[in-house]
């Protein structure tokens, strides 16, 4: 089909008529100048060479097949926090990760493009609040976690926060209106991933949710690859010094990529990706696992593993794969800096979703069911690219608490996330010889309590606390 506006660019028109999209433009005559150039700019963003390649992928309608690729696989050794191995004792891994900290050669990446959608709230998940007393955000509790580092080893981890088309303007005011959540600006680049269009799954067309403009969402969390690269950001950490890059998710107010002797592991393994692991007991879990075969790693998607592989048990009882990511990871800066400089290091995952179109009257058509097909790119798909991988068991209690859902849900829901916080605290309260009264909440600010060691700082032993507290170090 020819596409005939006076003001669309030739060789979009062309580019539109090529890939038998001309529809998108059906309501052009309609639209004013602001509208035209809106969609004009999402138009002019697409790579078609790679949008016909969406559209073959979605043709094929299903992810590679997942249980045959893996019928050999089995759940690799990992080290435990706490525990370590022969070669490295937990001792020597937590000096050698103090010595990474202090050395400044650590930085870290923030996945935080995503919504709370799930959880009713429409910004960025980072600004809900998760403090048990003192209701801080996600943001302020991750941030917290960095400036408490720089504290205690007297260098700032310079931190890089992906954000999303849907997350970038709120984050961005999130930064300025709280001062960076008290990091060093120079220590803080913000990046923002590409979004890809849905495609309807019947057709395999670009779908409109409103006149001027395309159905488009976020590539994955894998979208860091490039986003980060793009932005300089490879070069932003070369010029900190930094040789290990450790990311995390913005859902896990208890994650602990910063935690030293995870990083003392990584680091003396030397290894080129190292991810954290939770005994995953159940199979209806939602956590990808951890598996290897042929000498190589690599996680399967919970989402990807069928029913049957899922739930199968050794003669021990445990689950056959029961190394549970739970999406904190230490990268090797070279090894990313060798994946960026691939063309094709992240294949595309697709998902069935329910996404609202524009029918051909201009009608918004809100499906009940799945009609079209979104692709993301997931970063932990870098794994079987690294020579060296190692896997750090550690307690859910000690780093897993993510937020995913509305209250009331059976899992991952505020109140576990509430009841997770508060049990922590009352653990180190308790190791430091501080008790807190039944049923009430206790919280520890994470800008200034890493350990029990800030807490014994602050709080003489014998210490009885009766009402809701924040510990805070002076
Ligand atoms: C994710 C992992 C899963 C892991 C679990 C642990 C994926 C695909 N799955 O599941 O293996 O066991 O966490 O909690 O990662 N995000 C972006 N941009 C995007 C998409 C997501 O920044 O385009 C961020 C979100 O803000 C969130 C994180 O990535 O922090 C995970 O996103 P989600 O896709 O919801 O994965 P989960 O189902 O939570």
């Amino acid at each position: 089909m020819r596409v005939q506006h006076d003001d669309v660019p030739a060789p979009l028109a062309e580019a539109l008529a090529l890939a038998g999209q001309g529809r998108v433009l059906r309501f052009w005559p309609e639209l004013d100048c602001a509208a035209r150039s809106r969609l004009l700019g999402q138009l002019a963003a697409i790579d078609w060479q790679e949008f016909s390649r969406l559209q073959r992928l979605a043709r094929a309608r299903e992810n590679a097949g997942v249980d045959a690729a893996f019928a050999a696989a089995v759940t690799p050794p990992c080290l435990r926090l706490g525990v370590g191995s022969d070669a490295i004792p937990p001792d020597a891994a937590r000096a050698a990760g103090a010595g990474m900290l202090a050395a400044g050669t650590v930085g870290a990446i923030l996945v935080a493009g995503g919504q709370g959608t799930r959880l009713g709230c429409s910004g960025p998940k980072g600004l809900v609040p998760v403090g048990p007393v003192s209701r801080a955000s996600l943001f302020s509790v991750l941030f917290g976690k960095l400036a408490a580092v720089r504290r205690r080893f007297g260098r700032s981890v310079p931190l890089a926060i992906m954000t999303s088309s849907a997350t970038d303007a709120d984050t961005r005011r999130f930064l300025v209106e709280t001062a960076h959540g008290g990091l060093d600006p120079d220590f803080v680049h913000v990046f923002r991933q590409h979004d890809l269009p849905a495609i309807d799954a019947a057709t395999g067309d670009l779908l409109l949710d409103a006149p001027d403009h395309l159905a488009m969402s976020p590539d994955g969390h894998g979208g860091m690859l490039v986003a980060l690269a793009e932005s300089g950001g490879l070069e932003w950490f070369g010029r900190h010094g930094v040789e290990h890059v450790a990311s995390f998710q913005v859902d896990n107010p208890l994650a602990l990529p910063l935690d030293r002797e995870f990083l003392g592991y990584h680091g003396l393994s030397r290894a080129e990706f190292s991810t954290q692991v939770v005994l995953k007991r159940e199979p209806g879990e939602r956590v990808g696992v951890v598996v290897e075969q042929g000498g190589r790693h690599a996680v399967v998607e919970y989402s990807d593993l069928s029913p049957a592989l899922a739930a199968e048990r050794r003669p021990d009882g445990r689950l056959r794969f029961h190394a549970g990511s739970i999406a904190v990871h230490c990268f090797a800066k070279a090894f990313l800096d060798r994946a960026a400089a691939s063309d094709d290091s992240l294949p595309l995952h697709l998902a069935h979703k329910a996404v609202p179109y524009l029918d051909d009257s201009g009608v918004l058509v809100r499906p009940a069911a799945p009609n079209a097909i979104k692709f993301e790119r997931f970063i932990f798909d870098l794994m079987p690219q690294a020579d060296r991988v190692t896997l750090v068991e550690i307690e859910p209690r000690d780093g897993f608490a993510p937020l995913k859902n509305p209250a009331g849900s059976t899992a991952d829901a505020p109140e576990h996330v509430h009841a997770a916080l508060v049990d922590r605290a009352r653990r180190l309260l308790s190791e430091a010889g501080v008790t807190v009264a039944d049923g009430v909440d206790v919280e520890l600010d994470s800008a200034t309590i890493l350990d029990a060691s800030d807490i014994a700082a602050t709080l003489p032993p014998g210490t009885h606390i009766e009402a809701p507290l924040v510990i805070r170090r002076p």
